[in-house]
């Protein structure tokens, strides 16, 4: 059975639009692989928490010496890396926040690149440990900013995903949602049929 990890990062998970835009690219995903195991993290509801001086120390004591609360972030941390290792499917929903990604996200893929077990340097560079998966990323925004400077969102998740192994990724862009109720239909319209033409490929 296929493994799908759906991380959403909203902090308006009610009224988000990219947790509805996945919910509705999970739906359709479902009728194409009936035997499809989906787990979510809605990482702004739990405030995966950035890392600091006390948690990188907490992450490099070995298991036998950590104090409690140091086995607590580390067990934390690594649950975060099994559950990306164990996905077949990475489903990112991605609000643009002030032109980049949500900072939980930020903190996500914070915990998640870890030398030596998603990601290793090599005499040729660095070298992506997460293999074999593919990514689907709903990027919503206010504005349009698709293909210009102002996108600082998109090239550092597409880096991201890349460094640490996961080249098959995949964008459903919501674009102009705060521009009116005429653009944000037709944002809206955009990312649906991105999703038909991606899923259909
Ligand atoms: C804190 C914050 C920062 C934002 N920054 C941007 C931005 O830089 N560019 C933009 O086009 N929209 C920006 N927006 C608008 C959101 O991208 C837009 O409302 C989107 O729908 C959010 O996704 P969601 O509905 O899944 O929460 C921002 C919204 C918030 C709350």
């Amino acid at each position: 059975m296929r493994q799908l990890l759906q991380i959403n990062s909203s902090l308006f998970a009610e009224t988000s639009v990219s947790n509805q835009i996945a919910k509705e690219l999970l739906a359709q995903l479902a009728e194409t692989m009936p035997q499809i195991s989906i787990s979510c993290r809605d990482i702004a509801a739990e405030g995966v928490p950035h890392l600091d001086a006390a948690y990188l120390q907490a992450i490099n004591t070995p298991a036998n010496e950590q104090t409690a609360k140091q086995a607590q972030q580390s067990i934390y941390s690594q649950n975060l890396i099994d559950e990306v290792q164990a996905a077949d499917i990475l489903l990112i929903g991605a609000p643009m926040y002030n032109f980049s990604v949500p900072s939980v996200l930020k903190a996500w893929f914070d915990h998640i690149a870890r030398a030596g077990i998603t990601f290793e340097y090599t005499a040729e560079g660095p070298k992506g440990l997460l293999q074999n998966k593919t990514a689907y990323v709903i990027t919503t925004r206010g504005g349009l900013h698709k293909d210009k400077a102002s996108d600082t969102q998109v090239p550092y998740i597409k880096n991201m995903l890349a460094f640490l192994g996961i080249e098959d990724v995949h964008f459903i862009y919501a674009e102009g949602l705060n521009m009116g109720d005429h653009a944000r239909e037709n944002g809206l319209q955009q990312a649906r049929n991105s999703i038909v033409e991606i899923l259909a490929a």
